[in-house]
């Protein structure tokens, strides 16, 4: 916080009434802070941000799901996407983003795995970092949500996250660290389950001492919409705002709690300083734009389908059936339920109004032009005299859903027998899935031609995978996430929902406090390809995987330490097919012996390489200290024990290129 603003903000909070600020630490109306009308200070204006501005009487763009932006690797296009998002916010008059989220994909039942950044810190921080950074630039704040350790939404409100300190700090917390450190994000959300026992928003080791002591975060912490229960305790915890309302912290219940003081005048001027800071720094952000805010426009449209296009996994190409080269007078067959309309995004406050998306089956028939014949079918019979059979398949925004937990199996009857039928009577039978995760595949995918994976495409994406299937645009997205063979597999395997439980419950949004149960986080760190490698399994598709229509070579690989305590990784990748494509390139670190369990190997860095056929490029991947550390929780702090270490360059986490080492 500045200087100038902490003084102005220090001078108006002398100037207030008690009620003043009572007033201003809880909202109103549903998405407003109530500002401070007798000083001058203003209300500011909150919407949801999880794939463009969310407010039903305005419209914007919608974007792809968060964990399609986290398929591109590519940093430039999170900026790209947060300033774009960001613009529509300013233009509309809106001053906070609520987003993005940073939820680390533990299970893919988690039913918001679509609003976050898949399932590996390092990728998240980097990509979270980039997204704050431009959204900020445009004069609005950004809130990262939702802290912490909110890695399903089955029961939401009654779950206690039982993790341990240093599976949090290496895993669960990073990427709220990096949105706070390098991003600068101006607020935060807290999340609506409980942590270790308390609920987020009332627990004092997370939000004060984690957030505040150790991370130095003088930006607002607000609660999730009504997910304060004790009120006394939230204050006490270090929270700044209750949102949407004063449930809890409402005038009269506050002036209970200080009258009677359980919580104190000290800890309020404290918490209405914070929300005044940070009401002038907006002004002063927005202060320094010089350019005009831009609402929902073509160039945001771009940036959506640019999103998509570098989002959208090719999973599988069998035989290079992909792309395809339809001879004139052949048909296209395409059918399932996502073909028309195709689901733009999962459900909930992430949910943009699109008012006109593309579907599937739109983009395709535009696509193919007049020599090509497009038939939608239902149950196609007539299978076998199609070119091919593009099988249009996933969740929607009533599976995907935040309240609830979300599918792994595709629907038996609508989805997977649609895709078994296709099999039967066409050889060439392409699957595109949309769903904010992974699914189960293993027992269909065998039959398949070629599988593209889509997430939710927003309002124009569906033009991307036609331009995918067809040839225009060469894949190049990886996963943000392990998909496993089956659900036996996934390291949250037996301690995710309460034993016995059935996966879907009632939409169970903001619930009353009731009996709480415990989730163990008993996997502890080993998570996602931490997890495969340690227990010598093999996932269906492996974190970082993604195919392109052209081929890689990586070479030259040279390890030097470096002044921030890490080491420069500098190799070469050389396209060696034949048409232009981009290669995530990604970095892994294992410690060789280590005094606590250690993961095989981490995500430690990556580069997105664009490259033309035969072009080779050199490229340095600097690694800090902490990129060889682990937490230590005896001595709080982050610890690197010397020694070597193994130093991976790879194209997925299944699939090491290059291999060096580091001594420390
Ligand atoms: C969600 C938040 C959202 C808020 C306001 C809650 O139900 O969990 O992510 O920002 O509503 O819409």
């Amino acid at each position: 916080m500045h200087d100038t603003i902490r003084q102005e903000a220090q001078r108006l909070l002398v100037a207030m009434t008690r009620d003043e600020k009572i007033d201003l630490i809880h909202g109103v109306d549903g998405m407003w802070t109530r500002g401070v009308p007798r000083l001058g200070v203003r209300k500011l204006h909150m919407a949801d941000a999880s794939m463009g501005l969310r407010d039903d009487a305005i419209p914007a763009t919608a974007f792809p799901a968060s964990i399609a932006l986290a398929a591109t690797w590519n940093r430039d296009q999170a900026a790209a996407y947060g300033q774009a998002v960001a613009e529509e916010f300013r233009a509309a008059g809106m001053d906070v983003l609520l987003g993005p989220g940073v939820n680390m994909y533990r299970s893919a039942y988690c039913g918001r795995n679509f609003e976050y950044l898949g399932e590996d810190p390092c990728l998240a921080s980097q990509m979270v970092t980039s997204y704050i950074r431009a959204a900020q630039a445009e004069g609005v704040s950004t809130t990262i949500k939702h802290f912490a350790a909110n890695n399903s939404d089955w029961h939401r409100s009654c779950s206690n996250s039982v993790v341990d300190e240093r599976t949090l700090r290496e895993l669960y917390l990073p990427a709220f660290e990096a949105a706070i450190r390098e991003g600068g994000t101006r607020a935060l959300m807290t999340s609506y389950n409980l942590v270790n026992g308390e609920y987020a928003a009332e627990n004092r080791w997370l939000v004060h001492k984690v957030l505040r002591e150790d991370w130095g975060f003088d930006g607002v912490a607000m609660s999730d919409w009504e997910g304060i229960w004790d009120g006394a305790k939230a204050f006490q915890a270090g929270m700044d705002l209750e949102m949407p309302g004063g449930k809890r912290w409402g005038a009269k219940a506050l002036k209970e709690l200080l009258d009677s003081g359980r919580v104190t005048e000290a800890e309020l001027d404290r918490k209405v300083l914070q929300v005044l800071a940070w009401t002038l720094e907006i002004d002063q952000m927005k202060a320094r734009r010089t350019q005009a805010p831009r609402g929902k426009c073509a160039a945001h449209a771009e940036v959506a389908l640019q999103t998509a296009r570098e989002g959208i996994v090719l999973l599988r190409n069998r035989e290079g059936l992909l792309p395809l080269n339809l001879p004139p007078g052949s048909r296209l067959t395409v059918v399932g339920p996502a073909a028309c309309p195709t689901p733009t995004s999962g459900g909930g406050s992430a949910r943009v109004n699109a008012i006109e998306p593309v579907t599937i089956l739109g983009a395709i028939s535009r696509m193919v032009g007049p020599d090509v014949t497009v038939t939608r079918r239902d149950w196609p019979d007539d299978l076998k005299q199609a070119a091919a059979v593009v099988v249009c398949v996933g969740l929607s925004a009533e599976s995907e859903h935040e309240g609830y937990d979300r599918p792994w199996e595709l629907h038996w009857q609508r989805d997977v027998n649609m895709i078994r039928h296709c099999m039967a009577h066409n050889p060439n039978t392409i699957v595109v899935v949309v769903a904010g995760g992974g699914v189960e595949m293993a027992s269909w995918i065998d039959g398949t031609a070629a599988v593209l994976h889509a997430w939710y495409p927003g309002e124009n994406g569906c033009q991307a995978i036609a331009e995918i299937l067809f040839g225009k645009v060469n894949p190049s997205g990886h996963l943000p996430i392990t998909i496993e063979r089956s659900w036996s597999d996934a390291a949250a395997y037996g301690n995710y929902i309460p034993a016995g439980a059935s996966f879907y419950n009632e939409p169970d949004y903001t619930s009353q406090c009731r009996a709480t149960f415990d989730v163990n986080y008993a996997e502890g760190i080993f998570v996602g390809h931490r997890h495969f490698d340690r227990n010598g399994k093999t996932p269906l598709f492996p974190f970082g995987f993604g195919l392109s229509y052209t081929t890689f070579d990586y070479s030259a690989l040279r390890v030097k330490p470096n002044a921030a305590g890490g080491a420069d990784v500098t190799f070469h990748v050389r396209n060696t097919g034949a048409r232009a494509g981009a290669e995530v390139a990604q970095v892994y670190v294992g410690d060789v012996q280590a005094s606590v369990p250690r993961p095989v190997k981490e995500l430690k860095g990556f580069a997105r390489l664009v490259l033309e056929p035969g072009q080779e490029q050199e490229t340095t991947v600097s690694l800090d200290r902490r990129a060889f550390a682990f937490f230590d929780v005896a001595r709080q702090e982050w610890v690197v024990e010397p020694g070597e270490f193994r130093i991976w360059v790879g194209a997925s986490a299944q699939e090491m290129r290059l291999e060096g080492k580091l001594v420390i």
